[in-house]
C-alpha cells in the first residue's frame, strides 16, 4: 500500500464511490432500496459512524456502524453494530479491510461503545481483530394450519401502526428484562415507527404482546412476536395462522427457546436456518458492568486478558459477580488466573462454555472449579432477530 491509502470519514460527496464499491461487493442496489440506503448513509455520516479508505481522491473501501443497544442478561448494553464492510475488488487481500476495521474499532471505542457485533460474510478478518461467535439468528418454519388452531379468540387483538412504536418498545423491554434475555437489538423509536408504518408489514397488538409479520412469496413470515401470557401467544400466532387458506407455511425469526415450540402440536420444519453473529468487547470493564448476570450467580475470579488490538483491555483483572451485577477491576493478584484472548473473552461473555473455549485454544489457566462457576454466571442462549 502507498502513502496515498488512508483512513477517512465518509462524507456525502463520497457516497457515489461507496455505492460503486458496494455493488461490486454485495450486488446492485435496486432503485427502490436506494432512497432508504441514502437516508441511512446520511445518518451514519452525521453520527461520525461511517469510515472509509481512500487512495488518492477515490474511496476504495467503507464500513459503518449502527448505534444499537443489545440485551445482555436482561440489561441494555450499548453496542456498535458494524455493517456494510466493503473493499473494492482490486484492493482486496492487501490489508485495506484490516486498516478500515481497525479505524472502525477505534471510532467505536472513542464513542464509548463497550461492545461491538457483526454478521460476518467471512470470519477470518474479524477473528484476527478479536471477534468470536456470540449467538445466532434463527428462522423456524411452522405449518400455518397448526398456528391457526392455537385459539386465543378471547384475547382482543387490534391493528398496530406507527403510533404504537413506544408501546411496542415497552413490551419488548418488559419481556427481555423479565426473561433476562441476551442478544436481541434495541432499535430507536423512529426506526420502529418506520417499520410499523410500512404497508407491507402487518402489526397486531394485544394488551401484553404484539406481532409483526409480512408476505414472503406465497407464504408468511413473522419478524417479531412478543407475548406476555399463553393466551396472548395463542391469539397472536393464530392471527398469523388465519392466513392458512392461502399460505401453507409461516416462517418466523424466533429463538429455540420461544414458547411457540411448546404450544404448537406440529414441530418446526427440520430445516431451520441459522445465521451466526460475532461479538467483541471494546471496553471490558464497561461491558461487564453494563450487563446483567443470573441473580443466584456469585463469584470472585482472576482473569488475565490479552487483547492485541485494544491494549487497554490487556492485563490482570479481578472479576466479581453478585446480586445480578458484575465488575472488572485491575488486579495484581498472583493466583492462577484464567487467561483469555479477546476472542476467548467474547466467547465467555456470550455464554460459550469454558470447556469449549479451552478446546478451541481460546482459554488457558484457571481451574475446573472456577470454570463451572463462570459458566453459570455467563450462561445465556444469546440470539438476535434482526439482520443489519
Ligand atoms: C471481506 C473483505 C472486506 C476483506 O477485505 P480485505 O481488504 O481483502 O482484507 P485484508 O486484506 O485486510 O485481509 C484480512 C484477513 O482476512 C482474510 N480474508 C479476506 N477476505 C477473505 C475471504 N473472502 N475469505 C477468507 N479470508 C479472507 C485475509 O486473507 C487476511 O487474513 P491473513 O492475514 O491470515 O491472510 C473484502 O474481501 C470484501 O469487500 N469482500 C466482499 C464483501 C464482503 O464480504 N464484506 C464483508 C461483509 S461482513
Amino acid at each position: 500500500m502507498t502513502d496515498a491509502v488512508r483512513l477517512v470519514d465518509i462524507a456525502v460527496e463520497h457516497l457515489d464511490d461507496v455505492i460503486r464499491v458496494r455493488s461490486r461487493s454485495f450486488g446492485p442496489l435496486d432503485a427502490a432500496s436506494r432512497d432508504d440506503w441514502m437516508k441511512d448513509a446520511k445518518e451514519f455520516i452525521d453520527g461520525g459512524r461511517y469510515l472509509g479508505v481512500m487512495d488518492g481522491d477515490e474511496v476504495v473501501a467503507a464500513a459503518r456502524f449502527w448505534d444499537f443497544q443489545q440485551w445482555w442478561g436482561g440489561r441494555r448494553v450499548p453496542m456498535a453494530g458494524i455493517a456494510g464492510v466493503v473493499v473494492s475488488p482490486e484492493y482486496r487481500g492487501r490489508g485495506v479491510g484490516s486498516l478500515l476495521m481497525r479505524g472502525v474499532l477505534q471510532r467505536a471505542v472513542d464513542k464509548g461503545f463497550p461492545l461491538t457485533a457483526l454478521y460476518p460474510a467471512t470470519t477470518v478478518i474479524y477473528r484476527h481483530l478479536g471477534y468470536e461467535f456470540g449467538g445466532g439468528r434463527y428462522r423456524f418454519s411452522f405449518p400455518a394450519v397448526g398456528l391457526r388452531a392455537l385459539g386465543g379468540k378471547e384475547v382482543p387483538v387490534r391493528r398496530a401502526g406507527a403510533d404504537d412504536a413506544a408501546r411496542i418498545l415497552e413490551l419488548v423491554a418488559q419481556a427481555h428484562t423479565a426473561g433476562r434475555t441476551s442478544g436481541p437489538l434495541v432499535w430507536s423509536e423512529s426506526k420502529v415507527a418506520d417499520w410499523l408504518a410500512d404497508d407491507d408489514n402487518f402489526g397486531y397488538l394485544a394488551e401484553d404482546g404484539f406481532v409483526v409479520y409480512n408476505w414472503e412469496g406465497g407464504d408468511l413470515r413473522v419478524d417479531e412476536i412478543i407475548a406476555g401470557s399463553e393466551a396472548t401467544a395463542r391469539a397472536l400466532w393464530a392471527t398469523v395462522g388465519s392466513g392458512s387458506s392461502i399460505a401453507r407455511t409461516v416462517s418466523a425469526y424466533v429463538p429455540p427457546s420461544d414458547p411457540i415450540h411448546l404450544l404448537i402440536e406440529q414441530e418446526a420444519d427440520k430445516n431451520a436456518q441459522l445465521q451466526r453473529w460475532m461479538l467483541r468487547l471494546l471496553d471490558a470493564p464497561a461491558a461487564i458492568a453494563a450487563r446483567g448476570f443470573g441473580i443466584g450467580a456469585s463469584l470472585e475470579a482472576d482473569l488475565e486478558l490479552e487483547d492485541a488490538e485494544l491494549p487497554s483491555n490487556t492485563g490482570r483483572w479481578h472479576l466479581s459477580v453478585a446480586d445480578g451485577s458484575g465488575s472488572l477491576t485491575p488486579s495484581t493478584a498472583s493466583s492462577e488466573a484464567l487467561r483469555l484472548t479477546a476472542r476467548g473473552l467474547a466467547g465467555l461473555y456470550a455464554g460459550t462454555p469454558l470447556a469449549t473455549l479451552r478446546r478451541a485454544g481460546l482459554a488457558l489457566g484457571g481451574s475446573q472449579a472456577a470454570d463451572a462457576v463462570l459458566d453459570t454466571a455467563f450462561t445465556s442462549a444469546s440470539y438476535m432477530l434482526d439482520y443489519f
